[in-house]
């Protein structure tokens, strides 16, 4: 089985609170012991493209409902054995989902499912693997459990893969959990000759070009090497490498078909592409990590965030999330991951 290093401290999980957006997911078993199983639940994933065009009476009306459910489970808290933080936690979280609120009315959330609940980041749907990471891990306090399991870190890498439900989202997440469709083909824009070669989704070959300006007018030289990669390319390429290596190694640097952040066509892959050209020596690279994120860019599997990403450092694999998502992961230094991981559902 896969083997978790010991947790990070957790001052990251005071910063969830204070963030929005969301993402949820899951993961679980080892292959090649047994096949992938099919995906069997999709991943709710950040919609930054989606602006709800604002209709006041329908707002007006939500806030009602909102205030009315968040009311009556404040009620019904009162007797539980919590504390006041919880209960106000789990009112202000009631009133925005109904469906937990109709659990608590019906009296099917237990203390201890409540007390879970209570932690802005937890999702309700993964109450049993917290509680499994809790007793398989007693050290560990309730806000670790959640974002270790938020991590999927319960669950081996490849070990059970669910199939992202957006994968048109720009804050969509592929690693070794979740999975884009073979068929998958995101609309596409060619970055352009001056800026290397392939091409990416519109937003992010916007990006890129700006990037590239920005840096060459501060003396800095970049160009994409591989941009996107489509499922029979990525298969292809992985193909070839396991006939040098094996599984195991090639898992630490190229991701199997469908499960390449390079198939999104927000993904690209800056100057170089191989650990032996020491990108992280270079001004480029001191240049990228100081101005990817005014651009919408992030580091995607940085230095001693091997266990969370899977991938050894890549210094030269950048991912386009947007300018604020962005700044906030460079800013945090977080893994991509954490970061969705600190979420508040
Ligand atoms: N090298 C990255 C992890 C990929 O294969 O997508
Ligand atoms: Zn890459």
């Amino acid at each position: 089985m896969h083997k978790f290093k010991k947790r990070r401290p957790f001052q990251l999980l005071l910063t969830a609170g204070l963030c929005l957006g969301a993402l949820n997911s899951t993961g679980a078993a080892l292959w090649l012991e047994e096949p992938v199983r099919p995906p069997v639940a999709p991943v709710v994933e950040i919609q930054e493209t989606q602006v709800p065009v604002p209709n006041p009476e329908e707002e007006a009306r939500a806030a009602a409902e909102r205030a009315a459910r968040q009311s009556r489970a404040a009620a019904l808290l009162a007797g539980k054995q919590l504390t006041r933080e919880q209960r106000e936690a789990l009112a202000l979280r009631m009133g925005a989902d109904d469906a937990l609120f109709q659990k608590l009315e019906q009296g099917a959330l237990s203390l201890s499912e409540l007390e879970w609940l209570a932690l802005p980041n937890a999702r309700s749907h993964r109450l049993d693997r917290y509680a499994a990471w809790a007793e398989a891990h007693p050290e560990d306090s309730r806000e670790a459990a959640v974002f270790q399991v938020n991590l999927n870190r319960d669950q081996a890498f490849y070990s059970l893969i669910w199939e992202v439900a957006d994968p048109d989202s720009l804050g969509v997440l592929v690693n070794k959990h979740y999975t884009l469709s073979a068929s998958y083909v995101p609309q596409l824009e060619a970055l352009g000759r001056d800026y290397g070669s392939g091409s990416l989704r519109p937003e992010a070959a916007q990006a890129f070009r700006a990037m590239v300006d920005g840096a060459k007018s501060d003396g800095i030289a970049l160009r994409s090497v591989s941009a996107y990669r489509s499922y029979n390319q990525q298969k292809n390429t992985h193909n070839r490498y396991l006939k040098q290596y094996k599984q195991a190694v090639v898992d630490n640097f190229s991701a199997r078909p469908g499960h390449s952040e390079h198939q999104t066509g927000l993904a690209l892959d800056i100057n170089v592409a191989s650990s032996s050209a020491h990108f992280e020596n270079t001004p480029a690279f001191a240049w990228l990590k100081e101005h990817c994120a005014q651009y919408g860019f992030i580091l995607r599997y940085g230095q001693g965030k091997e266990d969370i990403t899977g991938y050894r450092f890549e210094p030269w694999h950048y991912r386009y999330v947007g300018v604020e998502t962005a700044q906030a992961v460079m800013e945090q230094g977080l893994a991509y991951e954490e970061y969705l991981a600190l979420q508040p559902s």
